[in-house]
């Protein structure tokens, strides 16, 4: 089944949200007065907030240029955890419509709450990523994103019920039963993390269905970092156009960014409701457009739970708009917390997987093993042969690879070629980096 052509996908632009490709002055004059407006929402009333203006001598009446955003304090996951569970939220806990939260790796989960209109919201930002990705009212979308706490499933369900779609909400796992209803139902959009597309198409191999002969036309990939080898992968196996999407559950879930099929050079920053700023991780000092540094997000028009300056952790970098005045993500390379430093060398894991994908003796299911060894850390990389067939080729072909780490990424590791299946798979977001340190 041939990919559809991307123009045919691309979004008519008289269906769009006029903002979408409003003049960048009328973006930035509705930016500030939404700026505002939730500024002085999170000072009246979440007091921790509120304490932490105070701290620094900021008040809502400095604001009157974006760039005033830069005197306020930041957020960080750990103020919202210690305000654990309720104490962030600026409406009376009554008032919220609905609550998620995201399990982080130890200790309390982050608890995130929005009004019956910050569903609204986030339904219609979802359903214009599902439109920038391609998709259409009427198209069948099939969600393999997690149903529950995780914002991943029901947030792509309202978004893509929000368009006009008929939704199959048919959450992560049991991927036998994903195989058979996408070859029955006949889906022309497919939902999930990239690892777990994946999983899915390495199921249809087993069960002999080609995952090309589905008739999915789009994908709409996230929630972990990936890569374009990872991309044209998914791409080939499926014949579809894959895109990416972003986005977090303290800042609202799925659909805070969203990746344009006809141009597919990183995810649009949907800025009419949410501001983005690119600091030094470091200095917290904001760094212009273009320099690579952690994204900063403030909402602009959340009711039940308002992040001004909140810290990703994540690494992009600004980019111009190009379908859409609003600007874009550069890929994300990786999480800083997620970053490994071995031997002085930053390391992302997206930045091996780039390399790993190249070689097609390799499965793109990989691990990362990182070791402490006499005070250095030693890092291995876990690879699976594509089949039994080619575990020879592969054995060969690790010193390939691991010149060209060297080369590109500048990183010496070793690596174990293991057996095919070995290395876990999951059905949301990959687990790359096993630390043994
Ligand atoms: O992962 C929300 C989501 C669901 C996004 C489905 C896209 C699709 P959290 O569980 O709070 O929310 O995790 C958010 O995941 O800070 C990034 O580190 C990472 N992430 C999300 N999307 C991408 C992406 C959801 N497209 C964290 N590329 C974020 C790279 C991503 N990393």
């Amino acid at each position: 089944m041939p990919r559809l052509d991307a123009t045919r996908r691309a979004a008519d632009r008289a269906a769009l949200d006029p903002i979408e490709i409003a003049s960048r002055d009328e973006l930035t004059a509705l930016q500030l007065e939404r700026l505002r407006w939730s500024v002085r929402h999170a000072y009246t009333h979440v007091a921790p907030y509120r304490a932490q203006c105070e701290a620094v001598g900021a008040h809502p009446d400095d604001l009157r240029d974006l760039a005033d955003l830069a005197r306020f304090p930041f957020t960080v996951k750990d103020d919202l955890r210690q305000a654990y569970p309720f104490g962030r939220f600026a409406v009376p806990r009554e008032q919220l419509a609905r609550l998620h939260a995201s399990s982080g790796t130890t200790g309390k989960p982050t608890v995130v709450g929005y009004t019956a209109r910050d569903i609204e919201t986030w339904a219609a930002l979802v359903a214009r990523s599902i439109r920038a990705a391609g998709g259409r009212p009427g198209d069948l979308v099939h969600i393999a994103y997690g149903y529950g706490l995780f914002t991943g499933g029901l947030g792509a369900h309202y978004g893509a019920e929000r368009l006009g779609c008929t939704v199959v909400p048919m959450s992560g796992g049991n991927t036998e039963k994903q195989v058979q209803l996408l070859r029955d139902f006949a889906p022309q959009v497919l939902m999930c993390t990239p690892s777990y597309a994946l999983v899915i198409a390495d199921a249809c191999d087993q069960l002999g269905v080609d995952p090309s002969s589905l008739g999915l036309a789009v994908g709409i990939h996230g929630a972990e970092p990936w890569s374009e080898g990872m991309r044209a992968e998914i791409e080939r196996r499926f014949g579809i156009d894959a895109t990416d999407i972003y986005g977090l559950s303290e800042v609202m879930g799925p659909g805070v960014a969203q990746e344009c099929v006809e141009t597919k050079d990183g995810p649009v920053l949907w800025e009419d409701h949410f501001y983005p700023e690119i600091i030094d991780p470091e200095t917290g000092i904001p760094l212009p457009d273009g320099t690579p540094g952690e994204l900063v997000l403030t909402s602009l028009t959340k009711e039940g739970m308002p992040v001004i300056r909140y810290r990703t952790r994540d690494r992009t970098a600004l980019l111009p708009g190009t379908a859409r005045t609003m600007r874009r993500l550069a890929r994300l390379s990786g999480r800083t917390d997620d970053m490994l430093i071995i031997r002085g060398v930053n390391v992302f894991p997206s930045q091996l997987e780039e390399h790993v994908v190249a070689l097609a003796v390799f499965a793109p299911h990989y691990q990362l093993e990182v070791r402490r060894a006499e005070r250095l850390d030693t890092l291995t990389l876990l690879l699976e042969p594509r089949d039994a067939a080619t575990a020879e080729a592969a054995k060969a072909a690790v010193a390939d690879l691991l010149h060209r780490v060297k080369v590109h990424v500048g990183v010496t590791c070793d690596a174990r070629v293991v057996l095919p299946g070995a290395i876990p798979r999951s059905l949301g977001k990959a687990q790359r980096v096993v630390d043994l340190r």
